[in-house]
């Protein structure tokens, strides 16, 4: 069997999605989950781009034993010199240079003519070189690249050492055929091509992602580029999950292929990457959305208690969703608890456990039944600062249909309570503006969602927002059975992330 080789994009292209931005400690977080996933290569970041990026980078290359550990650099010597830095300590550093080789790139945005981007990209493939013997290198908007200088260019890399050449759709202009023949013309018109693997790396701008880069596994590339729930740039990159169960499920199709995915930690890296980016996975997403194993209509129903196969052609739990039941309640106790946990992916530390659990039992108190995504969404809240600056004393609020919402809100920082009173047009716009007088942010609201977690009456509520200050956006996300306590764990969760950008 042939390896298509996973280089998992989720922290650098991933999170170049508006809003999606991670700090160094999340970034950790989520390349253990890729590690255990299995992913051959995760890009960590652009070292270059920020001090926050670089120290990720760095932490992740320290840290991950499995992976190939990547940094990307454009074709300039002080981005290579930070990628260099921030990948040493890696057992397998890899170094990914790019630079734009389309003519309306080279044009506008490069000004430079063909000569000089061949000259700027061998010199810089074999500057990297001289410090990792893994040198990715990507010709930005390859497909809309003329062909034949792509081929001089992919030809003249190779030969300064690059081992993976990449063929990136930046702009998802691309179609299934079109690109499935570009890539047989590469390995037919570059000589020295059998010396380099060749990626792709598709964007989502026309819904095409995934299908183009399957269609370019089956004319011979054999490193695919991907996120988790498919997030990044402007519509986002091919989906991870989706090219990986597509070949798993297809094998008559991809006879011969095979990737190093563990197919049942996918759920679970999907909802962490979820968690922290704070980007709410749709119910009909493909493999990891609510929906993807929920059979609704009487007749499918009917059918899969007959037979699974008859609507079913991937089993949930193989990748690792859990049907939920209904767990614990009010007298289940730490053990059990603890136990659950466990079973749906939670090690916590003792001190986390004693926190949750606490969460847990005020929980029982107000709402009957606890199911999975409810443990989900304490844990979520629980552990997710590890010492946040800004924690929820309590908050009081006056509302009704006759008068004007107040709300009086106290935080504790440093041991100490702070307590401010404002007004506002709703509950949760005059807690916010508390906030917003007791921490001193100016945070514009960028976007705000309540969902129930799960269903019924006394359902908890979790509010996933974004808020954005002096040109940073950040995602914030806080459950209660209180929608307006939610709320403000999820303002409070926000902030704290602005506190430590
Ligand atoms: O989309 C793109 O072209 C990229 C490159 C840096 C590979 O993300
Ligand atoms: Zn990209």
């Amino acid at each position: 069997m042939e390896k298509i080789i996973i280089f998992d994009t989720t922290l650098r292209d991933g999170e170049q999605a508006p809003g999606a931005s991670l700090n160094p400690q999340q970034k950790l977080e989520i390349a253990f989950s890729l590690e255990k996933l299995g992913v051959d290569v995760i890009e960590a970041g652009f070292p270059i781009s920020s001090k926050g990026d670089f120290a990720a980078v760095q932490a992740i290359a320290r840290t991950i034993k499995l992976p190939v550990i990547c940094g990307l650099a454009r074709a300039i010597k002080k981005d290579i010199d930070a990628a260099v830095e921030a990948t040493k300590l890696a057992r397998r550093p890899r170094i990914h240079v790019f630079l734009a080789t389309s003519k309306i790139h080279m044009q506008y945005k490069l000004k430079k003519a063909e000569g000089e981007i061949i000259r700027l990209a061998v010199e810089s493939v074999s500057y990297a070189k001289k410090f990792c013997s893994d040198i990715e290198f990507s010709p930005e908007d390859a497909t809309r690249t003329q062909k034949d200088f792509l081929f001089q260019v992919i030809e003249a890399v190779i030969k300064a050492g690059a081992t993976t050449v990449n063929i990136p759709d930046t702009v998802g202009y691309t179609e299934p055929e079109e690109y499935g023949r570009l890539v047989r013309a590469i390995k037919e018109n570059v000589p020295n091509i059998d010396k380099a693997v060749i990626s792709v790396h598709c964007h989502n701008d026309l819904g095409l992602a995934v299908a183009n880069s399957l269609s370019a596994i089956k004319n011979g590339a054999r490193q695919v580029e991907c996120t988790i729930n498919g997030i990044g740039e402007r519509a986002g990159n091919a989906s991870l999950e989706e090219i990986v169960m597509s070949i798993d499920t297809r094998k008559d199709i991809y006879s011969g292929l095979k990737t190093g995915i563990n197919k049942k930690n996918i759920y679970k890296a999907s909802r962490l990457v979820s968690k922290l980016t704070g980007f709410v996975v749709a119910p009909n997403k493909a493999i990891v959305g609510g929906n993807a194993f929920r059979h609704e209509s009487g007749i499918h129903q009917d059918g899969v208690l007959k037979e699974r196969s008859t609507y079913e052609i991937i089993r949930g739990e193989d990748v690792g969703f859990l049907v939920e039941g209904m767990v614990l309640g009010k007298h289940s106790g730490r053990h059990a608890f603890n136990e659950r946990l466990k079973k749906i992916g939670f090690h916590l530390n003792k001190d986390q456990v004693d926190k949750a659990f606490d969460r847990f039992k005020d929980l029982s108190d107000k709402k009957k039944d606890i199911f999975d995504d409810d443990l989900r969404a304490i844990v979520d809240d629980e552990i997710r600062v590890a010492k946040p600056i800004w924690k929820l004393n309590s908050f009081e609020i006056n509302s009704g249909t006759k008068i004007k919402p107040k709300a009086q809100v106290v935080l504790i920082k440093g041991g100490k309570n702070i307590s401010e009173v404002s007004s506002g047009d709703g509950p949760v716009d005059a807690c916010f503006k508390a906030l917003d007088k007791i921490t001193n942010f100016k945070a514009q609201l960028e976007d705000f969602r309540l969902e129930a977690v799960t269903s019924g009456k006394d359902a908890l509520g979790q509010v996933s927002l974004k808020l954005k200050a002096s040109g940073l956006i950040v995602s914030g996300r806080g459950s209660s059975t209180d929608i307006v306590e939610a709320a403000v764990k999820a303002y409070i969760d926000a902030v704290n992330k602005l506190e430590t950008k």
